[in-house]
């Protein structure tokens, strides 16, 4: 039971900070009565800088922050939360109901049942969290229809820019273009979680570093009790090697099973932790059978393209891996929207399909260079193919340079091609 004397100054600290150095992010949460806001993420996405976002500074007294994290807040079961709330209106007795933010809430078993509580007693709820298993199992059983829920990511290139202070619209894109382009390189380099990109550059990895062991210690070893830890450490290794890569589960069980206690199950099992704790992304194909979406490779994606530092660092791969986390900051406000990969039978590969209820609505080909020919023929092939299969006509490949648009046509196949440099892509935010 947490003691109500130090939960009072742990509110009166709160309400003292200063909130300067919070810049503002892109995401725009809404308020429904009767529902709770929920915000997940990845540890260090800036959710709890968010939060401090929402807080009105003229009357940081009428809200109340809770960071289950905090030790004052350990242990804590959900009836502990009234002596919260009681410490809060004895502080404020003449505020009847402040906005609650709740900050990490996957810290207290059964955490549902505080944010019910709260609705019920009509407060405007806050919630965030760092494990994606909020949003599938507990929202979605013991919130069903009382939570709006949004994905906060590491920053989009136009918020890196903004924590950088290099304006991009209008004119400024001009004056500013070498900066930008050297800033997109710091961006594929470094990464793009808001501490790092705010940080001077001699200390970035090492901020990296804790944050990989910290979302590794907690969010993996520790809430899923992991026995076989050196298993861990190898598919990890594997992942930050392997990025925009395929992977497949039997491939890794082959390798792995002459030196190691291992099972296919215990690998799925791993690779599951690691998406729920959103360190990766593991992209099926695009298909129609459901059997074949199962059994086809995955491709691999990390959440930050920094971490790949601890790997074998690959810019082509950076950016793929960076063109695919913002397709999912984009489409994570559209819940029937899904990002998959294509290949065919011969062999020709789309990077991206996006899909919204099972119709295509865009494909797109991630491509630094199309000056060599063959380069150029096979991707824009693919597209066609794809198109042609998928009965989609809006097609793109995302360059380093080149833009334009071609007309096409190989083999009867023809198509439209939109040819995008990368950082126009990044800086555009159009669903199309
Ligand atoms: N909006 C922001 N403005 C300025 N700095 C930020 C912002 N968001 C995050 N940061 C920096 O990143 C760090 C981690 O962000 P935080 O909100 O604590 O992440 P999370 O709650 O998702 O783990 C912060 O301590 C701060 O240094
Ligand atoms: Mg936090």
């Amino acid at each position: 039971m947490p003691d109500k004397t130090l939960i009072k100054r742990y509110i009166l600290n709160f309400h003292e900070r200063d909130f300067e150095g919070v810049i503002p992010r892109e995401l725009t949460v809404k308020t429904l009565p009767g529902r709770a806001t929920v915000i997940i993420g990845p540890r260090r996405a800036g959710k709890t800088y968010y939060l401090f976002s929402l807080i009105d500074r003229n009357v940081p007294e009428r809200y109340l922050y809770v960071d289950f994290e905090h030790p004052v807040f350990h242990p804590m079961t959900p009836g502990d939360f009234i002596d919260v709330l009681d410490a809060y209106h004895e502080l404020y007795p003449e505020i009847e109901k402040p906005v609650v933010l709740l900050d990490e809430v996957q810290a207290v078993q059964d955490w549902e049942r505080i944010v019910r509580y709260l609705l019920d007693e009509d407060y405007t709820v806050y919630v965030t969290g760092s494990s994606s298993k909020l949003l599938s199992r507990e929202v979605a059983t013991h919130l069903r229809g009382r939570s709006l829920t949004y994905t906060l990511f590491p920053l989009s290139f136009r918020e890196f820019l903004r924590f950088k202070g290099v304006k991009y619209r209008g004119r400024e894109l001009y004056r500013n273009t070498p900066k930008i382009n050297r800033l997109l390189e710091e961006y594929l380099r470094s990464g793009a979680y808001p501490e790092v990109a705010l940080a001077p550059e001699d200390v970035r990895e090492l901020i990296l570093k804790d944050y990989f062991d910290v979302l590794i210690k907690k969010d993996v070893l520790e809430r899923h009790r992991v026995k076989n830890v050196h298993l861990l450490n190898e598919l990890l290794y594997f992942s930050l090697r392997a990025y925009s890569k395929y992977v497949s589960f039997d491939s890794l069980y082959r390798l792995f099973k002459g030196r190691l206690r291992v099972t296919k199950r215990t690998i799925a099992n791993y690779f599951a932790y690691l998406e729920e704790a959103f360190a990766l992304f593991l992209v099926r194909r695009y298909g129609r059978s459901p059997k074949g979406r199962i059994v086809a490779p995955r491709k691999l994606y990390l959440i930050d393209t920094g971490l790949a530092l601890f790997g074998e660092k690959d810019v082509a791969r950076d950016v793929e891996n960076a063109v695919f986390l913002e397709l999912n900051r984009r489409y994570s406000l559209r819940p029937g929207l899904e990002v998959a990969y294509w290949k065919d039978e011969a062999g020709r590969e789309v990077d991206f399909v996006v899909s919204e209820n099972g119709k295509v609505r865009e494909l797109i080909q991630v491509s630094l260079r199309l000056d060599d020919e063959r380069t150029r023929k096979r991707e824009f092939l693919a597209l066609l193919h794809a198109s042609k299969r998928l009965g989609c006509k809006n097609m793109k490949v995302i360059t380093l340079g080149e833009e334009g648009v071609e007309d096409v046509s190989f083999y009867g196949m023809r198509g439209r091609i939109e040819l995008i440099p990368l950082s126009k892509w990044l800086l555009g935010r159009g669903i199309s």
